[in-house]
């Protein structure tokens, strides 16, 4: 089988954690008889670096091409006084509308070897396991008018019918597939544009009665997700919301190097890891790939629908992570620091290891 995958490396570490998927990828491709064939572009502030842009139209015709994408990271210091729609994250914000990606899957799962890595109680962590479901073609990130003059600066918060009529089902049936339940996330206390999600989200609710749907305002959401954050299951809410929720979310973890993302849309797909391109380490080797893998891990379950491989790549993670392996970013002393190439390596061999025996088991069986 050939795959099409459009790489956008971008800025900072990015290009060394999307090298390492590749090797990753390469090895799954050998087990499963799959021919990647990827197509490597620019993307941010090396893109505005070479053409004066941070994405091209041949970037967005390389995706259009595809079966799915992966990008590492964009943004940097060196590009943080350019003009807003020429920095680095503007093409992150037209790839999205572009491609039409409006359903941003962005899971907070903790991981039990790193649970001693929250600012939280262990306690208080175990056992979350919450997916944070935010809209992300839609809200005052795109809605017109827009803009600011010297006395006044102005957003449109706005959502049609159909962009949250989608979200919503998508979220309903993520939960059914899950803990069966949402909580909807708004400020509808305040907001008419958050009273209108709030109506169609119960609207479509009546089709998913096996789903329970809980509405919450965005500040208690705040508060309940360093609180307990095992309540939640399916978060479901606006795109700005979203961002900051996500954010708290990640940090719970106490892994954001850990956190992987998909965006989907009706035809294309994204992936790319929560965390940012951390200028300061990059090209010294200090990296951590596991989001990425996680995100490719997403990546052959939602795009090739290929869950067991994608179960396959997490468990090589988990072990190589209960090995005592780290990173720099998820060091701790009772732990073995390697480089970004010696986990990917690791990551690999474990890969290999627990795909053989389960083939093994299936041949005995
Ligand atoms: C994110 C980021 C982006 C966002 C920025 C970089 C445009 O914070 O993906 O969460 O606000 O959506
Ligand atoms: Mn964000």
């Amino acid at each position: 089988m050939n795959l099409k995958v459009t790489l956008l490396p971008g800025d900072g570490i990015g290009p060394e954690v999307v090298d390492s998927a590749v090797l990753l990828m390469n090895a799954v491709a050998e087990k499963l008889n799959i021919d990647f064939v990827y197509n490597r572009q620019l993307v941010g502030g090396c893109s505005y670096d070479k053409h004066g842009t941070p994405l091209t139209d041949e970037v967005l015709s390389a995706c259009y091409d595809s079966d799915a994408v992966l990008l590492g990271a964009v943004g940097g210091y060196k590009w943080e006084n350019l003009p807003q729609n020429l920095k680095p994250e503007a093409a992150l914000l037209k790839l999205r509308k572009a491609l039409g990606l409006f359903n941003n899957i962005r899971p907070a799962k903790v991981y039990s070897s790193l649970i001693n890595a929250s600012s939280l109680k262990p306690e208080v962590l175990e056992g979350t396991d919450l997916i944070i479901l935010r809209e992300l073609t839609g809200d005052v990130y795109f809605g017109e008018p827009r803009g600011f003059d010297n006395d006044h600066g102005w957003n449109t918060m706005i959502y049609t019918r159909e962009e949250v009529e989608r979200i919503a089902r998508y979220g309903f049936e993520l939960a059914r597939k899950r803990g069966k339940k949402i909580t909807s996330v708004d400020k509808a206390n305040v907001l008419d544009c958050s009273q209108f999600w709030r109506m169609v989200v119960h609207e479509i609710h009546k089709d998913y009665p096996d789903v329970e749907l809980k509405d919450m305002y965005v500040d208690n959401a705040a508060m309940q997700l360093v609180r307990n954050p095992k309540q939640f299951d399916v978060i479901l809410t606006q795109n700005l919301f979203g961002d900051i929720l996500s954010d708290i979310a990640a940090m719970i973890t106490g892994s954001l190097g850990m956190l992987p993302s998909a965006s989907l849309g009706k035809s294309y797909a994204l992936y790319e890891p929560v965390h940012g391109s951390a200028p300061d380490i990059a090209g010294q080797g200090k990296a951590n790939p596991l989001a990425t893998f996680s995100s490719v891990a997403m990546m052959f379950d939602l795009s090739f629908k290929m869950p067991k491989a994608a179960g396959i790549i997490e468990s090589a993670i988990d072990k190589t992570l209960n090995m005592g392996f780290r990173t720099a970013d998820i060091y701790s002393p009772d732990s073995i620091l390697v480089s970004t190439n010696k986990i990917t390596e690791l990551v690999i061999e474990n890969f290999n290891q627990i795909y053989n025996e389960q083939e093994l088991n299936v041949l005995l069986n």
